[in-house]
C-alpha cells in the first residue's frame, strides 16, 4: 500500500547534461519499493504547482532508509528540484505501480535503459544479479557524460559470478562511449548473439523513449523473447483516480500509474 512520507533531501547533485541525481530519507518507501515502481514527489517550494511528479526509484539504502532519483531537468518541477538543498522537505506518495516482474525461472536477462530510463532498471539488474541469472545490460544515451548510470552498471556486473559479460554495452549518439548509433543496433546485436551460441535470452526489459521501447518491444517479439516496458505518460493522480496516464493495450485502457508502469510490451498498442 503506497504512504505519504515527508522526504527531507539529503543531497542533490549535477551529474551533467541536465541529469541530476537526488538523495532522500524516507526510511518507509525505501524499505518496501519493488523495482520498476515509482514515487509521486510533491517538490518542496513550489506552492502555486499542486500537482506532483513521478519519478522511478533509481537505488535504495534500506538500512539507511535513503533512496535515489535520478531526474533529468525538462521543465518547471525538475528546473526547480535542482536549486532544493540538504534539508529541502519534499513529500512522497509512494511506492506506486506495478514494476517489473520477470519469471520465477528467468535465467538470461536483456535489460536496455535509453537516456534517463536506464535508471529504472538499476534495481531490476540487482535482483536479477543476486538471484544468479545471466543479465546483458545496454546503455544508450547522448553522449558519454550522458551514460551517468554506467559507473554503477559496471560495479554491479563486474562482481556478478552468474554473467557472461562484466560490463555494460554502451552506444552514444556521437561515438563518445561505445558505439555510435541508436541502442536498437546493439539490442539486434545482441540477440543476433544469443541465436547464434543457442543461448537465448528469455526476458528483456527496456526503458526509455517510445520510439525506442516501440522498436525494442518490435526486436523482442521477432526474437521471441518476452519482454516488459515502463511507459512514461503524464500524470496527474498518481493513484488511479483521474485517467489522465490511460495506455491503449489489446485488454483495453488501462491507467500507467497503477495498472503499470511496468507493461508486458506485447499488450501495448503502440500509437
Ligand atoms: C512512472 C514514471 C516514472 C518516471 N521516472 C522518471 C525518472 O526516473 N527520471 C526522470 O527524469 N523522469 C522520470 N519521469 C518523467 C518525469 O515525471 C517528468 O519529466 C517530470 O514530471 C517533468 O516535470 P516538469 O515539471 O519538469 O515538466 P513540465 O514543466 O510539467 O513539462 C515539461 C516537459 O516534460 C514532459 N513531461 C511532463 N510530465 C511528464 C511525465 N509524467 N512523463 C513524461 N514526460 C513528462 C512534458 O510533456 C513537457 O514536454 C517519469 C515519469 C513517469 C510517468
Ligand atoms: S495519474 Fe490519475 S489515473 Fe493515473
Amino acid at each position: 500500500m503506497p504512504v505519504n512520507e515527508k522526504a527531507p533531501v539529503l543531497l542533490n547533485m549535477e551529474l551533467g547534461c541536465g541529469l541530476w541525481l537526488m538523495t532522500l530519507r524516507s526510511p518507509i518507501i525505501a524499505r518496501a519499493v519493488e523495482p520498476g515502481q515509482f514515487v509521486h514527489m510533491l517538490i518542496s517550494g513550489m506552492p502555486d504547482h499542486i500537482l506532483r511528479r513521478p519519478f522511478s526509484v533509481y537505488a535504495v539504502d534500506v538500512d539507511k532508509g535513503l533512496l535515489e532519483i535520478l531526474y533529468q531537468v525538462v521543465g518547471v518541477g525538475t528546473d526547480h528540484m535542482t536549486t532544493l538543498a540538504q534539508g529541502a522537505e519534499c513529500e512522497l506518495i509512494g511506492p506506486i505501480g506495478r514494476g517489473w516482474q520477470p519469471f520465477e525461472d528467468t535465467s538470461r536477462a536483456l535489460l536496455v535503459g535509453g537516456g534517463v530510463g536506464a535508471a529504472p532498471l538499476f534495481m531490476l539488474a540487482e535482483r536479477l544479479v543476486a538471484a544468479g541469472v545471466d543479465v546483458d545490460v545496454v546503455l544508450g544515451a547522448r553522449t558519454r557524460a550522458a551514460l551517468s548510470t554506467l559507473d554503477h552498471y559496471k560495479m554491479l556486473l563486474a562482481g556478478a559470478e552468474g554473467c557472461t559479460r562484466d560490463k555494460p554495452r554502451t552506444i552514444t549518439d556521437d561515438g563518445s562511449s561505445g558505439r555510435k548509433g541508436l541502442c536498437t543496433v546493439l539490442v539486434e546485436e545482441a540477440l543476433a548473439e544469443a541465436a547464434e551460441k543457442e543461448a537465448p535470452y528469455d526476458y528483456a526489459a527496456v526503458c526509455g523513449p517510445e520510439p525506442l521501447m516501440r522498436a525494442v518491444a518490435s526486436l523482442t517479439a521477432t526474437a521471441d523473447v518476452p519482454c516488459e516496458v515502463s511507459l512514461e505518460k503524464r500524470m496527474a493522480c498518481g493513484v488511479g483516480a483521474c485517467l489522465s496516464c490511460v495506455v491503449e493495450t489489446i485488454h483495453g485502457k488501462r491507467r500507467a500509474c497503477v495498472d503499470g508502469p511496468v507493461f508486458m510490451a506485447d499488450e501495448v498498442v503502440w500509437a
